[in-house]
C-alpha cells in the first residue's frame, strides 16, 4: 500500500512526458545575425552579411551555392578555425564567437573533427600516428591513444595501412586517415570543406560512404561541396549566394539537375 502512494507521487512529481509533435532533438550548431566583414571602406567585402542557421544533432548537411558567397567563411566559423565580426555562435549551446584563441583550440579538439579538400596530413608521420596526434593535445592516455587509433582507421577501412606515410597512400587513401584524424576525438560535429574536391569519382563514392555511415552513427555532419551528386547523398542543402542564406532546408530531390557556377 504504500509502495503504490510513493510510486504515485514519484509519478505526480516528475516531468510532463515531452509532447512529440514539438519534440526536436538538441541543437548543435546556432548562428545568428552572423556577419565576417574584411577591409574596410572602398575594399569591404561582406564575406557573411547576416547569417542565421541552425543545425540539429545528427543532421547530414550540404552547403552550396556559387565560389565566392561565403561557404568557407562559414565553415571556417563553425568549425572555430575564425571569428565573426559580429553575431553569435552557440556550438553545443556554448557562446563560442568571441572566445580567444586558446579557447578557441581547446574548443576545436574536444568537440571538432575537421576535414579538407587537401588531406592536411603530417608528412613525416605514419596514418597511424597522424591519427594519434590530436588525442595528444586531448590529453587522452598514451595507453588508450593507440587502441583508439586503431579502432578509428578501421572505421575508415584503412587497418593495413597503419605504417604508411602520407606519401605511401593514394588520395582516398589519406582522405580516410584524415576522417579518421577528425572522429577520434569523437566530436559532436564533423565540417568537411570539399572533402571530394581533389579525389576521382571512384573514390569519391568511398569516401561519400565513409561519411553516411558516420552520420548514421550518430554523428552531425556538415559539408561544403560543389558536386550535385555529392550534396544529393545527405539530407539537407542550405545554399548560400553573396554572403547569405538564400534556402536553408533544400531536399536532394529540389537541386535535381541544378548546375552550380
Ligand atoms: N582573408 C580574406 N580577406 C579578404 N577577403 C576574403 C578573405 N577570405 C575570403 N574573402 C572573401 O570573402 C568572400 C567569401 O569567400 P569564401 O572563401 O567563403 O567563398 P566560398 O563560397 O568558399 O568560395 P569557393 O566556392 O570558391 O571556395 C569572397 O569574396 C572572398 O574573396
Ligand atoms: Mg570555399
Amino acid at each position: 500500500m504504500e509502495k503504490t502512494l510513493i510510486s504515485d507521487a514519484l509519478v505526480r512529481n516528475a516531468p510532463a512526458p515531452p509532447d512529440s509533435s514539438v519534440a526536436h532533438k538538441p541543437i548543435i550548431v546556432r548562428l545568428e545575425n552572423i556577419f565576417k566583414i574584411y577591409g574596410s571602406g572602398e575594399t569591404e567585402v561582406r564575406a557573411l552579411n547576416n547569417v542565421n542557421l541552425t543545425i540539429e544533432q545528427g543532421e547530414y548537411c550540404a552547403i552550396m551555392g556559387p565560389s565566392g558567397s561565403g561557404k568557407s567563411t562559414a565553415m571556417n566559423i563553425m568549425g572555430c578555425l575564425d571569428r565573426p565580426s559580429s553575431g553569435h555562435y552557440y556550438l553545443d549551446d556554448v557562446d563560442v564567437a568571441q572566445m580567444d584563441d586558446s579557447q578557441l583550440a581547446h574548443i576545436r579538439n574536444k568537440k571538432l573533427g575537421f576535414v579538407f579538400q587537401q588531406f592536411h596530413l603530417l608528412p613525416q608521420l605514419t596514418a597511424l600516428e597522424n591519427v594519434i596526434l590530436p588525442m595528444i593535445y586531448a590529453d587522452i592516455k598514451a595507453d588508450e591513444r593507440k587502441e583508439r587509433a586503431v579502432e578509428a582507421l578501421k572505421r575508415v577501412g584503412l587497418e593495413r595501412r597503419l605504417n604508411n606515410k602520407p606519401n605511401q597512400l593514394s588520395g582516398g587513401q589519406q582522405q580516410r586517415v584524415a576522417i579518421a584524424r577528425a572522429i577520434v576525438n569523437r566530436p559532436v560535429l564533423l565540417l568537411a570543406d570539399e572533402p571530394t574536391g581533389a579525389l576521382d569519382s571512384r573514390t569519391t563514392q568511398e569516401v561519400l560512404e565513409i561519411f553516411s555511415e558516420l552520420n548514421l552513427s550518430g554523428i552531425t555532419v556538415v559539408m561544403v561541396t560543389h558536386e550535385p551528386d555529392v550534396a544529393r547523398k545527405t539530407q539537407r542543402i542550405v545554399w548560400f549566394r553573396d554572403g547569405q542564406v538564400v534556402d536553408s532546408h533544400l531536399t536532394p530531390d529540389d537541386i535535381g539537375q541544378m548546375a552550380v557556377s
